[in-house]
């Protein structure tokens, strides 16, 4: 090898060790072993969890179907361990991508065997190309009685507040975030600003729909949501949505927040103090590469302690 090459070589694999170093910031561990242990840690802080095993955009149907084992191995440990955790799932890591009904009857195996073990699904909502996708086989689902699903609405997307109104109807639990995937403006409001008052308009649709809501002993078991879970780091968005909970009377017990892994730890304490239920959404697992890519992308200061570290060495 020349010197160059060695010199790259060298570099790239201090590159990723250092990566994995900020990335595990974000990331429980690569094993379901240490996303267990980091729940532990996490409930007896008060913190409920959910746990997402990496894996986006897969391609073949052997993988596809690695990926669901991994998940229903996941859900017997969580009633192994008896951890207070539901599990998160994107449907491309289960192949929606390139085989939409693979991916629902992963997805069928995966909500049934959460419902035999008295557990929740939440589906992410991935970027705009799966939206209708994801909607669709949720909703499929729900009808069918598979009422332990979820998913989430991206307040960026202009279509939101039709599918938030769609989705309360059919009784369906949502997780309401701003959007973490580059999208084109004839589909999604560009300036931050519009995206703010988007997610406050729709975390007010949330809120007034939970008041007509019964609260069952399973959303108190600490695995099943309310309707409305909360998910960001902002706090003036969390702040309109307390504000808003209290002017409709909404008790605190109704109202999720959730937040991801590593950030904001202060904030998810002090909320949880306060008797709002907080879910820390954990990711493990080794294709961690693209979520941590998303991670850095939302906030400069991350990307500039990455690289500057990258070029101290
Ligand atoms: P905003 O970006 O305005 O950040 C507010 C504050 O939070 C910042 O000022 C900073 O303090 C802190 N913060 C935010 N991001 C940070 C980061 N990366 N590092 C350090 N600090 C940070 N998206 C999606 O498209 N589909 C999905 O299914 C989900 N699922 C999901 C689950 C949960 C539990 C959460 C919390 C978020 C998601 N998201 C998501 C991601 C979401 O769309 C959004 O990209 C992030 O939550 C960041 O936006 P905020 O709402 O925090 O606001």
């Amino acid at each position: 090898m020349t010197l160059s090459k060695a010199y790259w070589a060298q570099r790239w694999i201090t590159g990723w060790a250092l990566a994995w170093r900020v990335a595990s910031r974000f990331i429980a561990g690569e094993t379901v072993e240490q996303a267990i242990r980091a729940v532990q840690v996490l409930n007896q802080q008060g913190l409920l969890a959910t746990l997402d095993q990496l894996g986006e955009n897969t391609q073949t149907a052997q993988d596809a179907e690695v990926a669901a084992q991994g998940i229903l191995n996941l859900l017997d440990e969580i009633e192994r361990t008896g951890v207070q955790a539901n599990v998160s799932v994107k449907l491309s890591q289960l192949g929606l991508v390139v085989d939409p009904p693979l991916a629902e009857k992963h997805i069928r195996r995966i909500v049934e065997k959460a419902r035999q073990t008295n557990n929740f699904i939440r589906v992410d909502m991935e970027d705009s190309s799966l939206t209708d996708s994801t909607l669709d086989i949720v909703s499929a689902l729900h009808e069918e009685g598979l009422t332990n699903v979820g998913t989430v609405i991206q307040s960026y997307l202009y279509r939101s507040v039709e599918d938030t109104r769609r989705l309360i109807e059919q009784g369906v639990k949502i997780r309401l975030v701003k959007g973490a995937y580059q999208e084109p403006p004839h589909l999604a409001y560009p300036r931050k600003r519009d995206v703010d008052a988007a997610f406050d308009r729709l975390s007010d649709l949330l809120i007034e729909a939970s008041l007509g809501l019964e609260y069952s002993r399973a959303t108190a078991s600490g695995r099943f949501p309310p309707l409305a879970a909360i998910a960001t780091h902002d706090e003036k968005r969390i702040e309109y949505a307390i504000q808003t909970a209290k002017r409709y009377g909404l008790p605190v017990e109704r109202l999720e927040f959730q937040m991801l892994y590593g950030i904001r730890r202060d904030l998810q304490v002090e909320l949880a103090k306060q008797g709002y239920p907080v879910r820390i959404y954990v990711p493990f697992g080794t294709h961690w590469y693209p979520y941590f890519m998303r991670r850095l992308a939302e906030r400069p200061a991350n990307l500039w302690f990455f690289v500057s570290n990258l070029f101290q060495r």
